[in-house]
């Protein structure tokens, strides 16, 4: 056969891929349609179309003027930065983009705008919205009907702000959770993540008749596009190392489905393909997903992906379009882009044929979407108003939660409890909304989120306490677990901390690998903090049921030892009460829930994640409340601190990493801040302020202004005191880079601050050098000069103190502890 002949895994064959039938049919009046309108589009404002703008840089009057053809508005992107945006005042902005790009400048022809969001799970950038769980809580229902539904509140509450495009869902397969987007990931299994590609795509782009793309529908995006969850050790953003047959039956699966069920736009992905990266990849992106399977919706780039590209920076690419990208997210630098672009079209760097069949493309689907056709506001989307955040879609949320979890452990049969003993609630999560929704929920990196942005949402210990209430039991709240009556059961919330994105990557999969690791090398004696607890009430005889809020599956052997009942709820959003519905005994009368959800991923047993192939469950694991197959209390703890020696100490490198806090302080003043951008407002503490800035990649720098009012600085610590003598025994330096962008910084200060308060360091044009303005200088200071100006380096609260008091604008980016090569 041909075939067999052609399977040579490094022969490039588009043709072993399939051929996919769209629900959504070519349709010949449409394309007579946009003939005409090709027709008479001039250069710019056919480039117009392919390029995409996010809201904080890009008003309706840019639309106006520019011609745009999409707008984007980015995780904690809101009106006019207000994070308190109403739906409708989001459908306001709406109206004025929509009016804006019917009524544009001059003798330009009309064509409407198309907003795209993120609204991942649920409508989630909008405050009152109702939040589902995230897709790896979805994948543990294994209920695709459900998951349709989820999906058409999420488009009934974006509609209801006049946004109709989504950038959902991500068909991602995670092989490795150390990945920081394995919780967008719905299975590790390919077919069941089509699956669920399929019910969301419906969900989304079918209206209750089952009509494609109707008024009150969204357009679905297919995301990344391809491989972005088989990343070389699960970094985001990598290289994706597969033959093509792999890539394929792996990451490629989902998509057929997702193609199939009629999704209308394909996100291309950041990461590369070996070696190449897939925004510039046009076998991947015209050969097979164009040409071979038949994709004839548009192709959106990531944001700013293109600029990775050889030969490309954020405001100049042909490359991108050339390999197949028809709409480039260019947030922040659209304007020079849209230039550079019409004059590569000009000078035939991009064939005016591409560039026609990318507005093809686009303009295909905003006629498929009938979005030409619509008045605006429609009565449409008049109805929907009411719906949005509404107690219908709550209670689809509390289904979606009370199916996702999953239950590894239940000792003795112990839980369902009997709601009317003595129960005592501890942990930090039982009452935490950052740690109940994930990343992507208001903010783009989930912080900061609390009840004022989603005022319907329930916590866990809601539902903790209505079933002990309901049964007339006694309720101790304690999230340190200190209780001076010895409670008949424990309950311990806990889980991680919110994150997105490359800030989720992780080293280990270990469960407070952190402060573990730190406690191995001494630097934090005995700190553990959840271990601890469950460890202390395991010793007074007390009974735990633990609760694991978690965008991934994690190593929590120590974890799972110490409690005789472990419920995973993953990120549940909105209705976090509904974790707690089955861990109570029905009332006399009342029906039992049961625990129904299955293992999306397969749980890990060793710290390395998946690549050691060590499972502890399989996947599809899950006990009923019935099951009485019980995990041992003495799974294996290796020790891994031995194994794990002393490492360098990222402070902050690609991003904020965990539990790394900054801290601006100003005389008196002084507050923990977050500086990504996702358009959080620019932190200030008096006399200095912090941005995020893109060095190598985005976020990846800051920079700190001091206006010279006062002394005011930056600190970087974790809350703790840090013991750092085996670091100075070993000679560790600490290290960053820097630059000025003002000839006059020259009086910052770089210092150390102990435990006690005292402070001491060096002036950083002594020990920087003379720092060149624009230019990035490496510092290195060892920590013996430090502990030479009598700093005890067995306590130290802050390793590394930025000061000034005079006026200085300075950028830094990596900082670390790092160790001399020889150890
Ligand atoms: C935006 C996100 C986006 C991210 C990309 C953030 O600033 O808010 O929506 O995904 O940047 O790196
Ligand atoms: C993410 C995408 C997201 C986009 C817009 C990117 O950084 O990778 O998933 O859709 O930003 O926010």
């Amino acid at each position: 056969m041909a075939r067999a002949m052609h399977e040579n895994p490094l022969v490039p064959d588009s043709t072993t891929w399939p051929r996919i039938a769209s629900a959504i049919r070519p349709d010949p009046d449409t394309e007579r349609r946009i003939d005409d309108l090709l027709e008479r589009l001039s250069l710019e404002e056919k480039v117009g179309q392919l390029i995409q703008g996010e809201i904080q840089y890009t008003s309706p009057d840019d639309v106006r003027r520019f011609g745009l053809g999409t707008v984007l508005s980015g995780g904690g992107s809101f009106p006019h930065g207000n994070r308190e945006a109403t739906n409708v005042d989001w459908l306001e902005l709406a109206k004025a983009f929509h009016e804006a790009s019917i009524q544009p400048d001059g003798d330009r022809t009309p064509i409407p705008v198309l907003w795209a969001t993120d609204a991942v799970h649920g409508h989630n950038n909008v405050a009152g919205a109702t939040i589902f769980p995230h897709a790896i809580g979805l994948g543990a229902t294994r209920n695709p009907e459900l998951v349709r539904q989820v999906a058409r509140c999420t488009a009934v509450e974006m509609v209801s702000t006049g946004i109709r495009c989504t950038f959902s869902p991500s068909v991602s397969v995670a092989r490795d959770y150390r990945w920081g987007r394995t919780y967008e990931s719905f299975a590790q299994d390919p077919a069941l993540v089509g699956t669920f590609a399929r019910a969301m795509v419906e969900g989304l782009q079918q209206d209750a008749d089952g009509r494609h793309l109707g008024e009150d529908t969204v357009i679905a995006t297919l995301k990344h596009y391809v491989g972005d969850g088989g990343t070389h050790l699960g970094v985001d953003r990598g290289d994706t190392r597969l033959n093509e047959r792999m890539l394929r039956d792996t990451h490629g699966v989902p998509y057929f489905s997702g193609l199939e069920a009629g999704a209308q736009i394909v996100m291309a992905s950041f990461n590369a393909w070996n070696g190449m990266r897939v925004h510039g990849h046009r076998y991947l992106l015209t050969t097979v997903l164009k040409e071979r399977i038949g994709f004839d919706g548009f192709v959106i780039g990531d944001w700013n992906g293109h600029s990775f590209v050889p030969g490309c920076s954020k405001d100049s690419c042909a490359p991108v379009f050339n390999a197949g990208v028809d709409v480039v997210m260019a947030p922040q630098d659209w304007r020079p882009l849209l230039s550079n672009t019409v004059a590569d079209a000009e000078s035939g760097a991009i064939p005016i044929e591409r560039i026609d069949d990318a507005v093809r493309r686009v303009l295909r689907v905003k006629f498929r979407a009938g979005l030409f056709d619509a008045d605006w506001p429609s009565q449409t989307i008049a109805d929907t108003t009411s719906r949005f955040g509404s107690s219908e879609h709550l209670d689809v949320a509390a289904q979606a939660v009370r199916e996702s979890l999953v239950l590894l452990k239940n000792r003795n049969g112990l839980l369902p409890l009997d709601g009317r003993s003595h129960v005592l609630v501890a942990g930090d999560a039982a009452e935490n909304l950052e740690k109940q929704m994930g990343g992507w929920s208001m903010t783009w990196q989930g912080r900061s989120v609390a009840t004022r942005d989603f005022p319907k949402a329930t916590t866990v210990l809601d539902g903790i306490r209505s079933g002990v209430e309901s049964a007339g039991g006694r309720l101790t709240v304690a999230p340190d677990g200190r209780c001076d009556e010895v409670p008949d059961v424990a309950i311990v919330v806990f889980g991680e901390e919110p994150y997105a994105e490359w800030h989720g990557d992780r080293d280990t999969l270990e469960f407070e690998a952190d402060v573990k690791s730190w406690h191995a090398t001494r630097l934090i004696p005995g700190i553990c903090p959840t271990l601890n607890l469950l460890r202390s009430l395991k010793e007074r005889g007390i009974p735990v049921v633990s609760i694991f809020l978690t965008g991934r599956p994690m190593y929590v052997n120590p974890e799972l030892n110490a409690s005789d009942a472990f419920v995973v709820g993953w990120w549940p959003g909105s209705a976090g009460d509904q974790v707690a519905a089955p861990l109570f005994r029905a009332a006399e009368g009342e029906s039992r829930t049961d625990i129904t959800g299955r293992l999306p991923f397969a749980w890990p047993a060793a710290i390395d994640g998946p690549d050691d192939d060590r499972w502890l469950l399989p996947f599809g694991f899950g006990l009923g409340l019935e099951d009485r197959c019980e995990l041992s209390n003495d799974l294996p703890e290796p020790d891994v601190s031995e194994r794990r020696g002393l490492r360098p100490l990222n402070i902050f490198s690609r991003g904020f990493s965990q539990p790394w806090e900054t801290l601006l302080r100003c005389g008196e003043e002084s507050r923990t801040v977050l500086p990504t951008s996702g358009h959080s407002p620019r932190s200030q503490v008096g006399a200095v302020r912090v941005d995020a800035r893109d060095r190598l990649i985005q976020d990846d720098a800051w920079r700190i202004t001091w206006t010279g009012e006062s002394e005011a600085s930056l600190l970087l610590g974790t809350g703790l005191s840090l013991n750092l003598d085996t670091y100075l025994d070993r000679g560790a330096t600490l290290n960053f880079d820097a630059l000025i962008d003002a000839p006059s910084s020259e009086d910052i200060r770089v210092e150390m601050e102990g435990t006690d308060g005292r402070s001491a360091g060096f002036s950083l044009s002594d020990r920087g050098g003379k720092l060149a303005t624009g230019s990035w200088l490496s510092v290195q200071i060892p920590l013996a000069d430090f502990a030479c100006l009598g700093l005890d380096m067995s306590a130290i609260m802050y390793p590394i103190v930025l000061k000034s008091a005079e006026s200085a604008v300075l950028w830094v980016s990596a900082i670390r502890i790092e160790l001399p090569d020889d150890g």
